[in-house]
This record gives structure tokens, C-alpha cells and sequence, in this order.
């Protein structure tokens, strides 16, 4: 990994002018020097400008565009332009576009729409990419490239039959060794040539849509070739810019936790991260947290760009609410508390037609200044400045690892059974929910990701275990660490078999506990579960998924109390060495979660400074100088009253604060408090 070299936070965002009349880019100037922007994203749309016919590249306007951005020190983040294909491409080569799950081969329209496998679109693609580069690869003001935009979705065209059934053969050798992983003895699938395999769709082994799959084998592996396909785009760009452009990092923005695309497979060759933050709705500040941590866990703990946020509303939602004033402030501080090292918008001035006209920017379509939108973006300008190049490199100090795996997202969402009421983001966030509501610092990583460091490793659905993962977990528990896992967990080896040994297969060890039996029943069905780990009992409200758990060795901290199942283990504790492994056996509703969460934090003394002060979210970056900066971040709309734990000063208002004085945050306020050492 390696960012853009700057000076500070950049400040900006995507901005379009080939969109509009070059009188109005002298305004827009005016208006980015008011509030302070200092980067601008180019051109992510631009092929068709670019590229107007297969032979004709002209770069005029680019070059003007970039020329006036280039003016007065600003940076340039440069896309390559291929997140859409232009008309005439899709015209002289059908093969560029899609065919959907269906079976229906898109015509032209839309945008990230090509298809990742056709050779026409890789050739021409990267071509595009290393004339861009060649062309502007000297301009000092480029500080990074953005290749496509937004990569997802899937094809599912003969080209991608053919490259699907080659990344099988390098994965797999022979058929024997595909036939054992996919288990075609059942139902009779047995594959005795390579050209037999089909891509799994609609017309193929699914029915009622992509999550329902007669095969499992198949299914995964098309979603890991598919993200696997469109990284290969991915690199087709940076190795064309690599030619003329040894050194400038090289990203593009992903969606943080976005089904199609594994990030962890990806994230090694980009030289940043990047990633636009849409949360669904105004209450997702803890979302937003986790998905922040998810970002800056898959660039392996480095700082990233956040390189997408509405300044105010989106457009695409079928209802689209404004952020209220101050949220966009508070959302874009919590974005740097997690590790960004940018702050950029979608988008600094609005398109006047199409699908994206009424989409929030930082200038609206009368170009005016005087705005709520405006102001409140030149108030972020500013407080940007002041706070320099602060957390450049910084990096954030946690001892708590949460871990998030595509591979166990994509398996337990296209299994039949136990319940497809049981998603995996839901389980995932509503254990990170507990450990944001107790205010403790955690990364979010990969199963393959090094555990050595961490006192917590939290693992909630973890359906599918690979490699070496469980030992490693072992190890975690055996050096006085705590290990919590949940329902679902320890189900399937990396092919989505079933373990031939009692559920949590290699996990049971460390548990201390079998699986006999499991319960899925409609979300109004409620088991209560008794909780009590010696400090009184607490009862609480469990639902969904029920494991039948008969404990080996692990203490019972709750059971269930309904059913013929009343009176067995909901919820246990092993001793495994110095350390703990704590089995979750039902889906617990947040009270729940929080207490089973709590009582393994506090054995390792790790809640957070303020764990009783409701969404007062506390996150911790550790500069390379040493220096630690305390973000303290209120997403209630009341103002609230603290003690400070600690002392420094705040960096935005140079006030000093010193340790055991009242602390006060506004309704939506922030303090960013550099910690006195
Ligand atoms: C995405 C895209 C942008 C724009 C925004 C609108 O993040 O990358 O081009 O469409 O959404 O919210
Ligand atoms: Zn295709």
C-alpha cells in the first residue's frame, strides 16, 4: 500500500465540467477556493469524450480540464474513464455488453456495463487506461489514479463460460478434483469435460433468482471467478498506467460491504483504498463505523480515501431524505476517526439532465454560495485546514479483531437451510453494534489476516472455515485470549462440504461444545434465553436459529427457555488454555448480544472510556509520530455532558482539556482531542 502523497486531508470531490459551458468552471473555481478544495476527481465518465470512434482519441478537453484544475495547487485524482462504454463500441462490438442471470444479452445503455471477460473490452479498456496515464502521467497536480468506477454486478456470456471453465482448470488441475469439490455424484452432475460446464444461472442450476442454487460448489466458485474476472480489468488498467507512471498510487472506489465483489481478494493490488460511503439511512452511524473499519482492514490497517459522499441527499433511492445540518460534518469526521485520509464528495456541482439531476452536490445547479449545503462544506473546508496533516499515516490501535469473510457471506446466503431469514451482514453488524456501543477501537479482518496481535477475536457466522483458521483461533484462546463465535459457525470446509464430524466441525475443540440439533422458526417466534455468567440472571429475547447445543467441557452461561429444548445451552464459555471460546447458539436480540459481548471486553479490561453514554462513538488514531488522537463523536441531536478521561488539546478550537474536567459535546458535535503524551 501506498497513498498520494499530500500535504493534509485532500478536500473535494467528483467534478464533471465536460458536463457544462467553460464560462461556468471560472465560477466553480471561485466556489472550490471558498470552501477550500484542494482535490478534484476527473474524467470517471469521460470514454466517450476521450474516445470518440476506435481510431480517434482526442483529449482536448481534457486537457483544459485538467489544465484549470492543475491551477493554483490543486490535486487531481485521474480516472481512467472506462466505468461506462461509449455507443459506438457496444455497436461495432456486441460482445462488450452484458448477458444477465437470465440469459439476456444487454444492448447499448446504462453504465458498468461491460462485460469483464470480453477481449474487445480488455483491449480496449487498458488502452484507454495507458494513453490517459501517458498523457498526464508528468502533470505534478496528479496525485492518484481511479481506474473504472464502482466495480460489480456479474455476466454471464459465453465469453465468461470460457474464462470461468480456465479459472477451474488452474483451480482445480482435473475434474476428478472439481467433481470431489462440487460433490456432482448428487443428482447426478458428474462432469467428464471441461466444456460441459455451464455458468450457474437462471437457465442453469438456479431458480427463484441467484441466492437459490441446486449446487452450492458451482455458485461460489462463479462468484469468486466473476470478482476475480473484473479484478483482472482492474489490472489491465494499473499495468497500462504503470508503463508511463512508475510511482502514482493507483485505486478505485470500492462500496464497502458489497456482496458481488471480494474486497479481500482485491485489496492487495490496489496501491489505496478508496470507497464511497451511501448509508441506507440516518440512523447508520454504527454501520458506517464497521464498514469504515471493513475498508481500512482490507488496505491492511492503512489509512483510505473516502472517496464518495453526498454532501446532501442521493438521487437513486426511491425516497431520498436531506442530511440534517451537521451530519454531514459529524459523518465526515467519523470517516477520518476510522482511518480516511481524504474527505471527497459525489459530486461538487450538479448535473443539469439525467438520472442524477436532483442528486446533492456541493454546488447546486444556480451556483450559488449562499447556501446551507455550501456554508456547512466550507465550515469542513476549514476545520480540514486546521487540522493539517495530523493524522496523515495514522494508523488506529486495536486490540479487538472482528472478522468479516466474503467467502462465508456468499455461503451461507445461497445455502437451503437452516433459514433464509438468517443474513449474514445482520449477524456481523449486530455484533459490531455491541462492541461500537462499548466504545472499544477494533479492525475488521480477513480470515487469513495475521491474529497474533488481538485479545478479542469476535467471529459471528463464520459458516465456512479455511485453511489453517482454526488453529489459529486456538492460538488466540491459548495465549489468554477470547475467542466468540455464533450460530452457522464451523459448518463448511472452503468448498461449502459439510464437516464429517459434529457441528462447529474444527471449531468444537475450542468450544467445548457439539451441535446435536438446530431450530429455524419465523422471526415472531421468540425463545427467551436466561442469561448469567454469576452476576444475576438477565433474560433475554432469542429468535430466528436455535442450535441444540450439549456442552463438552464449556460452562453454560445461558440457556433456553421455551420448548422441549428449555433448560439447554443458548450461550457458553470454554476455557481453552489461558483464554476463553465463547459459543452464541441463537440469534440474541441486542440486549442479548451486548451482555455476551461485555462480559468478554471486560475480562480483558477493553470497554471504551464512555461504554455507558448512549451513541457517543469514541475512536483512537495513532500518527506516526506517536502522538494519539481521541475522536470523540455525538450522533445524538442533544448535546451531552462528559468527564474527560484524559487530557491534550482539541485541535479544532486550540482549547486545551485537561483530565477529570466537564467535557461538552453539542447535539452532532466532535472533539478531536490530541492526547497529551
Ligand atoms: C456512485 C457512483 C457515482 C454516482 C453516485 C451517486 O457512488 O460512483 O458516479 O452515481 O453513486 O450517489
Ligand atoms: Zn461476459
Amino acid at each position: 500500500m501506498s497513498l498520494p502523497v499530500t500535504a493534509k486531508v485532500p478536500f473535494g470531490g467528483d467534478y464533471n465540467p465536460e458536463q457544462w459551458p467553460e464560462e461556468v468552471w471560472q465560477q466553480d473555481y471561485r466556489l472550490f477556493d471558498a470552501a477550500r478544495i484542494d482535490t478534484v476527481t476527473l474524467g470517471v465518465f469521460d470514454w466517450a469524450l476521450t474516445q470518440p470512434s476506435e481510431r480517434v482519441y482526442d483529449f482536448s478537453l481534457l486537457d483544459r480540464i485538467v489544465e484549470r484544475a492543475a491551477g493554483r495547487g490543486r490535486q487531481i485524482c485521474l480516472a481512467t474513464g472506462t466505468g461506462a462504454h461509449p455507443a459506438w463500441l457496444a455497436r461495432a462490438y456486441p460482445e462488450v455488453t452484458r448477458t444477465d442471470f437470465e440469459g439476456r444479452r444487454h444492448r447499448y445503455g446504462q453504465r458498468h456495463n461491460s462485460c469483464p471477460s470480453s477481449p474487445v473490452f480488455r483491449r480496449l479498456s487498458a488502452e484507454l487506461a495507458r494513453r490517459v496515464a501517458r498523457r498526464y502521467a508528468a502533470n505534478p497536480a496528479v496525485v492518484a489514479w481511479h481506474v473504472g468506477n464502482e466495480y460489480g454486478g456479474a455476466c454471464y456470456c459465453d465469453h465468461c463460460a470460457a474464462a470461468f471453465r480456465h479459472w477451474l482448470q488452474r483451480r482445480y488441475g482435473s475434474l476428478d478434483c472439481l467433481n470431489a469439490a462440487w460433490y456432482t455424484t448428487f443428482w447426478s452432475h458428474t462432469f467428464t469435460d471441461w466444456d460441459q460446464i455451464e455458468p450457474p444461472s437462471a437457465l442453469t442450476e438456479h431458480w427463484r433468482g441467484p441466492d437459490h442454487t441446486a449446487f452450492q460448489g458451482i455458485t461460489l466458485d462463479y462468484l469468486r471467478f466473476m470478482s476475480d474476472a473484473m479484478l483482472a480489468n482492474f489490472r489491465d488498467e494499473k499495468s497500462a498506467i504503470r508503463e508511463s507512471s512508475p510511482d502514482t498510487p493507483v485505486t478505485t472506489n470500492f462500496m464497502g460491504m458489497y456482496r458481488p465483489i471480494d474486497y479481500h481478494r482485491w485489496a492487495p493490488h490496489l496501491d489505496f483504498v478508496s470507497w464511497d460511503n451511501y448509508p441506507p439511512d440516518d440512523r447508520s452511524a454504527a454501520r458506517m463505523a464497521f464498514t469504515h473499519d471493513l475498508m481500512r482492514g482490507v488496505g491492511d490497517g492503512q489509512p483510505f480515501w473516502l472517496m464518495e459522499q453526498t454532501p446532501s441527499h442521493t438521487a437513486a433511492r426511491d425516497v431520498n431524505p436531506l442530511k440534517r445540518p451537521g451530519l454531514m460534518r459529524l459523518w465526515s469526521w467519523q470517516a477520518v476517526a476510522h482511518g480516511a485520509q481524504a474527505v471527497l464528495f459525489f459530486q461538487l456541482r450538479a448535473s443539469r439532465g439525467a438520472c442524477e439531476k436532483y442528486h446533492g452536490a456541493v454546488i447546486g445547479h444556480a451556483g450559488r454560495s449562499d447556501t446551507r449545503v455550501f456554508r456547512e462544506v466550507a465550515q469542513l473546508g476549514a476545520e480540514l485546514d486546521r487540522l493539517g496533516p495530523a493524522v496523515l499515516g495514522a494508523r488506529t490501535p486495536a486490540r479487538v479483531a472482528l472478522l468479516f469473510d466474503w467467502d462465508s457471506w456468499w455461503a451461507l446466503e445461497i445455502s437451503d437451510g437452516p433459514s433464509r431469514l438468517v443474513r449474514y451482514q445482520q449477524v456481523v453488524l449486530a455484533y459490531h453494534r455491541a462492541l461500537w456501543d462499548a466504545g472499544v477501537d477494533l479492525d475488521v479482518l480477513a480470515v487469513t489476516a495475521d491474529l497474533s496481535g488481538y485479545d478479542v477475536v469476535v467471529a459471528p457466522a463464520l459458516h465456512m472455515l479455511k485453511g489453517d483458521l482454526p488453529q489459529r483461533l486456538e492460538a488466540v484462546a491459548a495465549r489468554g485470549g477470547s475467542v466468540l463465535t455464533t450460530y452457522l459457525s464451523g459448518r463448511v470446509d472452503e468448498d461449502d462440504n459439510a464437516f464429517l464430524m459434529d457441528v462447529p466441525g474444527p471449531l468444537g475443540r475450542l468450544m467445548g461444545v457439539r451441535v446435536d440439533e438446530w431450530d429455524a422458526r419465523e422471526p415472531e417466534i421468540v425463545n427467551p434465553v436466561r442469561l448469567d455468567a454469576g452476576d444475576g440472571p438477565l433474560d433475554v429475547e432469542s429468535r430466528l436459529l436455535f442450535e441444540l447445543v450439549i456442552a463438552e467441557g464449556a460452562e453454560v452461561v445461558g440457556s433456553y427457555l421455551a420448548d422441549f429444548y428449555a433448560g439447554t445451552p443458548a450461550v457458553t464459555r470454554n476455557s481453552f488454555g489461558a483464554g476463553h471460546g465463547w459459543y452464541v447458539a441463537a440469534g440474541l436480540d441486542p440486549t442479548g448480544v451486548s451482555w455476551v459481548v461485555r462480559q468478554v471486553l471486560a475480562n480483558h479490561d477493553l470497554l471504551g472510556p464512555y461504554p455507558e453514554v448512549p451513541e457517543l462513538e469514541s475512536a483512537v488514531r495513532v500518527a506516526p509520530d506517536g502522538s494519539r488522537l481521541l475522536f470523540l463523536l455525538n450522533h445524538r441531536a442533544e448535546p451531552v455532558e462528559l468527564t474527560a478521561h484524559t487530557g491534550g488539546v482539541e485541535l479544532l478550537t486550540g482549547e486545551r482539556i485537561a483530565p477529570g474536567e466537564p467535557l461538552r459535546l453539542t447535539g452532532l458535535g466532535i472533539v478531536v482531542l490530541r492526547e497529551d503524551r
